[in-house]
């Protein structure tokens, strides 16, 4: 019987798919921490349930030799880079083996050729967002990365797969802070004022928004505040209030003021100009979410007879990247402040064929069935969850050619796949996009194509 704290020799066979190194033993499988395939080690029992149980390195015995050696600890105890241990070519091949396996062992697929992954050259320094806690530790105000796990906060200054200016802006919003003698927030006596600091970045615009969510409107000082976080970063276009009273991981509240500035910072992608709010969602890695849309266009196979559904359409990037080379675009997304964003997004770019609706995409899509709307192509790009069975069964209503799907979770995708796959449409190019370099996300392409 393998009991918690037994020291095991065993050598890790696999990945799982968020990037934990997997041994079986006597039946169970063991999930080991930052163990890579091929790897020997003394692992300690850490957990044994049923079937599953956890194990971390006691001693590195054989390390592979796709292990990066550089990386800092830190990094993967907060899982900000979760997969930074294995070098980017490995990365690159373990999403691409991922999406083949659950296509296969969901979906049970294994005719279609699953592409290589696009890759980043410089695979550092994407993200032009970042979403950081603020809380104290060891007596003094901190920003950082919470532990795996955990609401521990690590202190950090280089976030290693952000925007290094926006680390800059980070840091110094953080000295700023403690200049001002502000409260941090703590979560356990539910007091203090700063809970988190957000920050976006323009990739192309160099434009930076800076939002601060804190407990409770009033904050003590803050022209002051502002004003030396814009001399200091002129770049800082944007500043926002997020008040957020909640005891919740959520991490912004229902109301948002503007401090400074203007509402939206603005970007570009593929040649368009995008105003963006705080709220609205936007793809973190402007470089590689740029081949991805080329990737989803350049499938779809569009042309000027094309009447598209854009579901899921956030605010309007991926529609209005294509939009001038079909005959009309119709988008529909949850959340209202980014369909008015998308909105004037069409305008600020002179584009007149769109046509964006508020609204859940489930009802927004039986709305459009039953009005008699007949698209060539159905792109979606759906959040983690996927499609429902009853979006799935309106799409298909509509008989569309072609169906494009975005997907950044292999997974519901390989399980929605299925279900078109019974309706008729046949699953024909798989192409994985690495948008998220050095953590085990993956995002996917993929189309599918009515069956004759
Ligand atoms: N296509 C956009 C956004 C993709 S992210 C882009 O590339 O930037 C997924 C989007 O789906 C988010 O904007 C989210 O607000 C929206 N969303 C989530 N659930 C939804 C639902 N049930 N109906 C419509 N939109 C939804
Ligand atoms: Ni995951």
């Amino acid at each position: 019987m393998i009991q918690k704290n037994d020291i095991i020799r065993i050598s890790i066979s696999d990945l799982s798919h968020d990037g934990m190194g997997m041994a079986k033993i006597d039946g169970l499988v063991f999930f080991v921490d930052s163990a890579l395939p091929g790897e020997v080690i003394d692992m300690r029992v850490l957990k044994v349930n049923k079937r599953l149980a956890y194990g971390k390195i006691e001693e590195l015995i054989e390390a592979s030799p796709y292990r990066v050696k550089t990386l800092e600890r830190v990094y993967l105890q907060s899982g900000i880079a979760d997969l930074g241990h294995l070098s980017y070519e490995q990365q690159l091949l373990f999403k691409r083996r991922q999406v083949k396996n659950v296509l296969y062992k969901t979906a049970h697929i294994q005719d279609v050729e699953v592409l290589e992954t696009l890759g980043m050259a410089h695979p550092f320094a994407y993200r032009n967002k970042a979403q950081v806690p603020v809380r104290r530790v060891n007596n003094q105000l901190e920003i950082g990365f919470f532990r795996k796990g955990s609401h521990d906060l690590m202190p950090l200054e280089d976030f290693l797969i952000q925007d290094k200016e926006i680390d800059r802006l980070l840091v110094f919003v953080r000295d700023i802070l403690r200049h001002y003698a502000v409260k941090p927030y703590d979560e356990k006596a539910g007091t203090g004022l700063i809970r988190q600091l957000v920050v976006r970045r323009g990739h192309y615009t160099g434009e930076m928004m800076l939002v601060l969510v804190t407990t409770r409107p009033k904050i003590f000082q803050i022209d002051r505040i502002i004003t030396d976080i814009v001399t200091a970063f002129p770049a800082v276009t944007s500043i926002i209030q997020n008040i957020n009273d909640q005891q919740t991981n959520v991490i912004y509240g229902r109301e948002f003021h503007t401090l400074y500035g203007k509402d939206t910072i603005e970007d570009e992608m593929l040649g368009n100009r995008y105003a963006i709010s705080a709220q609205s969602f936007y793809q973190v890695n402007t470089e590689m979410a740029e081949k991805l849309y080329q990737t989803a266009i350049a499938l779809s196979e569009l042309t000027k007879e094309d009447v598209v559904v854009d579901a899921y359409s956030g605010i309007g990037t991926i529609g209005l990247s294509f939009a001038r080379d079909v005959k009309a675009v119709y988008g529909v997304e949850v959340v209202a402040q980014a369909v008015k964003d998308a909105k004037e997004n069409a305008e600020r770019n002179g584009i007149t064929n769109v046509y964006y609706v508020h609204g859940d995409a489930e009802d927004v899509m039986k709305r459009w069935q039953k009005s008699g709307l007949k698209p060539s192509v159905i792109l979606v790009d759906p959040p983690r969850k996927g499609l429902t069975e009853y979006f799935i069964r309106a799409s298909v209503a509509m008989n569309p050619e072609k169906i494009t799907y975005i997907s950044c979770n292999p997974a519901t995708m390989a399980r929605d796949v299925k279900l078109y796959e019974i309706l008729g449409y046949t699953l024909t190019k798989v192409q994985p996009v690495d948008l998220f370099p050095q953590t085990h996300h993956v995002e996917v392409v993929a189309l599918l194509v009515k069956t004759d």
